[in-house]
């Protein structure tokens, strides 16, 4: 492999990443310009447009988007707003009262239909019964359900069939959902705000604010976009963040659940400023902090009565992997919410993103450079913890060159005076 190669996996259109139309998560009425487009994709823009009015009600279901289309017309629009609830397809289809203008229809849909019984019947029936005669399709669903069934049945039944079209674009913003089922384990997603001489913070440890406010109104997006939030415990100690959704434009769905990951129990002894901002946004039937701790260094102080409802520690063994601390926050999340958490996003600091390097964990990044330059030796991705032997060359697989560059470039956009580069991992078959 090339030494620094970063193949784009798909050219997409301008303004497309994971968030969706990035512009859009910025200000809702930054769709009123898009530029033109053939009919077709013009018509999945609007689907995949659609499904990002969801953002953060379908997980663990796909956020997907559907239009119905007749003579150049649009019938109706539906997206998929809340696991186990109708899908897009449904949705769109049912907001079409007078049924005999469906006949001869087109349905764009960013993710191919499902054909298997899940929590609802499959939605190739609805659309065979719909008399639609065509369908163009963003993503390809490698789910069971799917994978190519219902794709086949509709040709069977001479429904002209289309697939990626924006496929990019669509897989993209179904990337937690597509990756998860190659992983069966939560997406983890690193993100944070570095300078151009690639410091996360000043050597006082000071990093608010190094991105500007557009970068951090789209972080508030992908913050209901995923399922929950990682931070190690030196980022809530010195930061106090309150990790809340709040500069994004609306929707905004959901609050993010919040995982501080805190081997030696240190947030405990933290100032109660700390608790206080991360207990923002949180519920009691939503939300949950889980605090991850390692179970020797780890009691319940007397102060955490008043958290309790809100505060969940998840025991990590002594040597945990962070493969078996995803695992267990996933089995934390299933038995609580009664549904997988499919992804994480990591908002730092430097030592966790660096950890999950380190173990090849990291499978998708957003980093955000900011046009200035800080200085200092400290606070960067790559400088692991002395008990790790970091400065020890063969121990420190950050240093091969050739063994380290695992990313595609996905997409980039410009925020201001910052710029996010969106990259996945080469793992992913499901871009090619
Ligand atoms: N620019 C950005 O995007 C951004 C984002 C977040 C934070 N920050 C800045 O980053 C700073 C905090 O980051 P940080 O890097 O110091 O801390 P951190 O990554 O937030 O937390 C470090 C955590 O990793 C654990 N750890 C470190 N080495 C380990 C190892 N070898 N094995 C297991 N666990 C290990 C530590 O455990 P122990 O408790 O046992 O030490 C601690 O829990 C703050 O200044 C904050 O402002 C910047």
């Amino acid at each position: 492999m090339d030494v620094l190669k970063a193949d784009p996996l798909h050219p997409l259109q301008a303004g497309f990443g994971f968030g969706g139309y990035i512009p859009r998560a910025l200000d809702a009425a930054a769709v009123q310009d898009l530029p033109a487009l053939s009919p077709d994709e013009s018509w999945m823009r609007l689907a995949l447009l659609e499904s990002m009015e969801g953002i953060g009600r379908s997980s663990p279901n796909p956020p997907v988007g559907a239009v119905l289309v007749k003579e150049g017309r649009l019938l109706s629009k539906g997206a998929t707003l809340a696991y186990g609830d109708r899908h897009a397809e449904r949705v769109a289809l049912d907001a079409v009262t007078d049924r005999s203008q469906l006949v001869g229809a087109t349905c764009y849909v960013t993710l191919e239909p499902c054909a298997g019984i899940g929590k609802q019947p499959p939605c190739v029936e609805a659309l065979l019964a719909s008399g639609i005669s065509r369908i163009v399709v963003g993503a390809r669903d490698p789910h069971p359900k799917a994978a190519g069934q219902g794709l086949k049945a509709l040709t069977q039944a001479g429904v002209a069939v289309e697939t990626d079209v924006l496929g990019g674009e669509c897989r993209a913003w179904l990337f937690p959902f597509l990756a998860w089922q190659q992983l069966q384990r939560p997406v983890v997603i690193g993100k944070w705000a570095q300078t151009l001489d690639g410091h996360l913070a000043d050597d006082h440890g000071r990093s608010q604010w190094i991105s500007g406010n557009k970068a951090r109104a789209y972080t508030h997006w992908l913050r209901q976009k995923y399922d929950a939030i990682l931070v190690g415990v030196g980022t809530a100690l010195a930061d106090a963040p309150s990790l809340t959704v709040r500069e994004a434009a609306p929707p905004l769905h959901r609050q993010p659940h919040k995982i501080i990951f805190d081997p030696k129990g240190r947030l405990c002894n933290g100032q109660s400023a700390v608790f206080h901002n991360l207990r923002q946004g949180l519920q009691k039937s939503g939300p949950v902090l889980f605090h991850a701790v390692e179970t020797p260094h780890w009691k319940p102080e007397p102060w955490m009565e008043a958290f309790k409802d809100v505060l969940e520690p998840v025991l990590m063994p002594p040597q945990c992997s962070w493969l078996e601390f995803l695992r267990l926050l996933d089995q934390q999340h299933r038995t609580r919410f009664g549904r997988e958490l499919q992804s994480i996003m990591v908002e730092g600091g430097a030592q966790i993103l660096t950890l999950l390097v380190r173990d090849e964990l990291l499978d998708a990044l957003q980093v955000f450079i900011r046009a200035g330059i800080l200085g200092g030796s400290r606070h960067r991705i790559g400088r692991l913890d002395p008990r790790d032997g970091a400065s020890a060359p063969p121990t420190n697989p950050m240093l091969d060159l050739n063994a380290r560059h695992d990313f595609q470039l996905v997409a980039t956009q410009q925020l201001g005076d910052d710029v996010v580069l969106e990259c996945a991992h080469r793992r992913f078959t499901f871009w090619n």
